[in-house]
């Protein structure tokens, strides 16, 4: 994320146009819906454990200095791919936490939220990663050495610019994009592993509705302010995994696999939350320039529906993760 761009709780207030508010204002509205949103969250989030989700027994064909052998039946590449992506994403965890804690550092129910945020993504490379080391579903050198590879280089998140208000739309989109491919992942699985995703899923479901929510709350008071960011978080939007080698061709494999695709993103992601969540084509009172940016969006989106169903007619085989 763009440090500068994020501006935390305590930050000055901007010069606002009609109808918009200052960032203060704005900072203290998503804090006081974040503080809020974290009363119901131990409510909603059942406690869980790694461990008890991994299949420890085949395990036991990797003694300590030996290489056991990989699977009989590999997965195809797609899925690998979609393992490999998935598993670096989450490990990035600590560049994510860094961007997040600086820009709310000096927000109280926002910097609550990240820690609480990390400690329940910390449990997704965990047990990640113990389910693909006992599976051997992928080659457990190259992943180790992508992954200091990934780390070492370092990861800007994607908020290109703007403040808080873009961080937390940037952040919805991403939840829901990130729950949506690790669901899809876990159908191609074995019972076993579509469990771990689908329990890795439903965190993230519930990170992108804390998000979502967040963002609601901006468009009840500031819809101008909030519609531009909006506008311009889908059009910049990318996935945290484009900086993983080799990104390009495991993106592609992904997609050919029906994990994630320009169809999905419009489908699961853009439109369920631009149009169904937000009503962004209800609101009235948007002010000129904000008026032209919801209009940007619509066309933006327009574009990529008829693109999709040029390259990627409609298939029965896709099916949707559970509403939210
Ligand atoms: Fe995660
Ligand atoms: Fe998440």
């Amino acid at each position: 994320m763009d440090r500068q761009g994020l501006q935390g709780c305590s930050e000055g207030a901007g010069a606002g146009t009609s109808g918009r508010i200052g960032s203060t204002e704005l900072a203290e509205v998503l804090d006081d819906a974040a503080g809020r949103l974290l009363e119901r969250h131990p409510e909603q989030s059942k406690e869980w454990f790694p461990h008890e989700l991994v299949p420890w027994e085949l395990g036991e064909r990797c003694g300590a200095g030996q290489t056991p052998p990989p699977p009989v039946d590999p997965l195809p590449e797609g899925v690998r791919s979609a393992l490999f992506v998935n598993l670096l994403t989450e490990d990035n965890l600590p560049h994510y936490f860094a961007a997040l804690a600086d820009a709310f550092r000096s927000c109280s129910a926002l910097g609550e939220w990240s820690r609480r945020w990390a400690a329940e993504e910390q449990r997704h490379a965990i047990v990640l990663r113990d389910w693909i080391c006992v599976t051997r579903h992928l080659d457990l050198v190259k992943l180790e050495r992508a992954r200091m590879r990934q780390l070492t280089s370092g990861f800007d998140p994607g908020v290109r610019a703007g403040g808080l208000l873009d961080g937390v739309v940037y952040l919805a989109l991403q939840e829901l994009a990130t729950r949506v491919s690790h669901w899809n992942t876990g159908r191609l699985l074995d019972p076993v592993g579509a469990g771990v995703m689908k329990r890795i899923s439903a965190d993230e479901n519930r990170h992108h509705l804390f998000y979502r929510e967040l963002v609601s709350a901006a468009l009840a008071v500031d819809p101008s302010s909030t519609v531009e960011a909006i506008d311009r978080q889908v059009t910049a939007f990318e996935m945290p995994g484009t900086t993983i080698e080799d990104f390009s061709r495991h993106a592609r494999a992904i997609a050919a696999a029906g994990i994630y695709d320009l169809r999905l993103h419009h489908d699961q992601v853009l439109k369920p939350l631009v149009v169904t969540q937000w009503r962004l084509d209800d609101i009235a009172a948007l002010d000129a320039v904000a008026d032209r940016s919801r209009d940007h969006l619509f066309g933006r989106m327009e574009r990529l529906r008829r693109v999709v169903e040029r390259l990627d007619p409609p298939t029965t085989e896709r099916s949707d993760p559970p509403a939210s």
